[in-house]
């Protein structure tokens, strides 16, 4: 039986109607409108589409943006100045430095520089640390939009299986740490696997929900999970182009083999990526809100 899509596009647009709200009320109530700055530095073309993104979504939402995109040669100096400006100013609730930056900047660094409070994208160690013991005000936007992807399809995580494939520091890591804390956490058993992880479809198949950030097409196929499964798939791949020159995506699941078998299981594109700048959206707002305290 063909699983169910979970949505990230409807659900996205249902959260994206709350915070509008949101903005509003903020605006009216207390005269602020939520700010953000993001900071692009060079000229990596999926970064600059990102970023293109998620100024987009600023605009439509109604939150000031403040977009600066740096050469790519760029000192790490004239970086850190910069953050050091967005820090200071009243107007910018929210800071973004894109990822990946030229290898001459030291990424952690810089991550290190921005005001806690205004780390929207929660990669400062003072935001994991929270994150990890679970008192957070940020979460970090993939893995916390994961976690609504989940709620919002009413798929009850408490005791079941949970299994992570990938460990970066911001999906992996942080979606294991979310999916085992006690609720509104996921209140779930977890397995997190990596390149070291000796014979992966042994715990791909022991779970009820597999989570895949990886970032290889097709890593996970349908002999490697069990029937019932919630697949979700974070992987955004660049397989090839159309006619038109529009690239093509694929997710790190193999969704037609795997999606025979699941209960449910998320779309590439359309199920974690619309939720990911929504979730970044949400927390502006929260960092605007957190300044009238
Ligand atoms: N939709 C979104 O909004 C969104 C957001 C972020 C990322 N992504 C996508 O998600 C994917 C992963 O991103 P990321 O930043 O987490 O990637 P990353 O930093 O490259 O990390 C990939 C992780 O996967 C592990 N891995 C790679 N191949 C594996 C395999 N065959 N078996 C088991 N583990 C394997 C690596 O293990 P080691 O640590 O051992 O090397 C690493 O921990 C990418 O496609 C990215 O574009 C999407």
């Amino acid at each position: 039986m063909a699983a169910k899509l979970i949505k990230g596009t409807e659900i996205s647009k249902q959260i994206r109607e709350q915070i509008t709200k949101e903005i509003e009320e903020l605006k009216e109530r207390h005269g602020v409108t939520p700010g953000l700055a993001t900071i692009l530095v060079g000229d990596d073309p999926g970064s600059k589409v990102y970023v293109g993104q998620k100024e987009k979504a600023c605009g439509k939402l109604g939150i000031y943006s403040e977009r600066t995109d740096l050469p790519a040669n760029t000192s790490e100096q004239d970086v850190l100045a910069l953050v050091a400006k967005c820090n200071e100013n009243p107007n910018l609730h929210g800071i973004l430095v894109q990822l990946p930056l030229p290898k001459h900047i030291d990424a952690t660094r810089v991550i290190d520089a921005i005001n806690p409070e205004k780390d929207v994208d929660c990669f400062h160690p003072a935001n994991v640390g929270k994150l990890v013991i679970g008192t957070g005000r940020f979460l970090p936007c993939t893995p916390h939009g994961i976690m609504e992807l989940l709620r919002r399809s009413g798929i009850d995580t408490a005791g079941k299986h949970a299994v992570v494939v990938g460990r970066s520091n911001i999906v992996g890591k942080p979606i294991a740490n979310l999916m085992l804390q006690s609720p509104p956490g996921g209140n779930a058993t977890v397995t997190l696997c990596h390149t070291g992880t000796k014979d992966l479809a042994t715990y791909t198949r022991m779970a009820d929900i597999l989570i895949v950030a990886v970032g290889h097409p097709k890593t996970i196929t349908g002999d490697m999970v069990k029937e019932g499964v919630v697949v979700i798939d974070v992987g955004v791949n660049r397989i090839g182009k159309t006619p038109e020159g529009k690239a093509i995506l694929a997710g790190d699941v193999d969704f037609d083999s795997v999606q025979e078998k699941a209960a449910a299981i998320t779309p590439v594109p359309g199920g974690v990526g619309p939720m990911t700048i929504t979730m970044l959206m949400k927390n502006t707002v929260e960092a605007a809100r957190a300044t009238l305290a």
